[in-house]
């Protein structure tokens, strides 16, 4: 016996990634549903070798399915998984409406999974942000060993993260530099994307920083330990699909880089790629359609007592979100639901 699963957002970038990859791990469905927004209804998604029509989330019944995996932004996400949660269907939900409440645990099964039985109390459990979700997976092992006091981050963050628009943006742009008949003004980003980079992602805070940056502070000390301090700085490049990290490390102790280079090898999810020859790294192209957060250019830092650089890629839409969100509900399955 299997799993009665629904994906929601299953138009969109995400949607379609957690389609795609239920099938791949081979999770054991009985049944799926695929919703989205009224102008989608009869919509066509695949789901392994099946296509599937999607339904309307606004009228979908979700009394008898046991998992709801959502993606479909803040706003939608506050008036539909309260409803699915209250029909005894649990939400793991992408968006970052829940991420930063107590009561909801914020999951990334390779660093957290003992907090899986904390989402009995609303039957919903978050997702992180993406650029989060795979820094966690490569800090995790290495604090483990040599206990992380600081972290200075600066993000390379795809369109893709922006969801379908973003992705439309940066091809649309692209195509009009080279024909300039076209003008394509900035909608989704705040300037124009295409050859550019812009350090702005999500709103502005108080303090200067933007929300992206705030949640990568926030959702760290959340999921692997609320005593390390993270400062990060999130820029938006224009890349499909792939987000990139350097990642500047402060230890209590010291930590050889030969050691972290062994750590993150045998470390769940990592794949170290490391040579210290003209392209023996790895970037946002090749980690496409990827399972692993892969890391490269470790490195020894020698202007702090006990610092270590790292760059780590991921592609966003799979560990960033869908891989995650299915990997919490495996989680789900072995630790509480048990079927299948
Ligand atoms: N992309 C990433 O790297 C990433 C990473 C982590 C988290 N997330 C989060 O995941 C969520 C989805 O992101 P995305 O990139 O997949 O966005 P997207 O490509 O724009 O897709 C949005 C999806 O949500 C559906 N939707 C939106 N409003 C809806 C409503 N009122 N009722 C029903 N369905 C609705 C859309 O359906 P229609 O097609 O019918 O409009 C579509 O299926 C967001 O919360 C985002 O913050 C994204």
């Amino acid at each position: 016996m299997g799993y009665r699963v629904v994906v929601a957002g299953a138009t969109g970038n995400v949607g379609r990634e957690m389609l795609n990859i239920l099938a791949e791990r081979q999770f054991p469905v009985d049944e799926i549903a695929a919703l989205a927004s009224r102008k989608s209804l009869g919509t066509e998604v695949s789901f392994g070798d099946k296509t599937i029509k999607t339904q309307d989330l606004d009228t979908f019944d979700f009394t008898g399915w046991d998992m709801a995996l959502f993606a479909i932004g803040s706003d939608a996400t506050k008036v539909y998984a309260p409803k699915a949660a209250a029909a005894g269907c649990v939400v793991i939900d992408n968006s970052s409406l829940y991420r930063y409440d107590p009561d909801i645990p914020l999951i990334v099964p390779e660093v957290n999974p003992h907090t899986i039985h904390g989402y009995a109390k609303k039957n919903i459990i978050a997702n992180p942000n993406c650029s989060t979700a795979q820094m966690v997976v490569a800090l995790k092992p290495l604090h483990d060993r040599a206990t992380i006091k600081r972290v200075v981050v600066s993000t390379y963050q795809s369109v893709s993260g922006a969801g379908k628009e973003g992705m439309d943006e940066l091809w649309e742009q692209t195509k009009a530099v080279y024909n300039p008949t076209s003008d394509v003004p900035p909608k989704k980003f705040q300037k124009e994307i295409a050859f550019n980079v812009i350090p702005h992602i999500d709103v502005f805070m108080e303090d200067g920083s933007t929300k992206e940056e705030w949640k990568m502070v926030a959702e760290t000390k959340k999921i692997v330990d609320p005593s390390i301090k993270v400062t990060a700085t999130c820029v938006r490049v224009p890349v499909f699909v792939g987000h990139s990290e350097a990642v500047n490390i402060e230890f209590e102790e010291f930590l050889d880089e030969d050691e972290a280079r062994d750590i993150l090898r045998e470390a769940p999810g990592i794949m170290v790629i490391d040579k210290r020859e003209p392209g023996g790294y790895v970037t946002p192209k090749e980690c496409v359609g990827d399972f692993a957060t892969f890391i490269s250019r470790i490195r020894q830092d020698s202007t702090v007592e006990n610092g270590l650089n790292l760059w780590c890629v991921s592609d966003n839409l799979r560990k960033g979100a869908a891989l995650n969100a299915v990997q919490i509900a495996e989680l789900l399955g072995r630790e509480v639901l048990k079927k299948g």
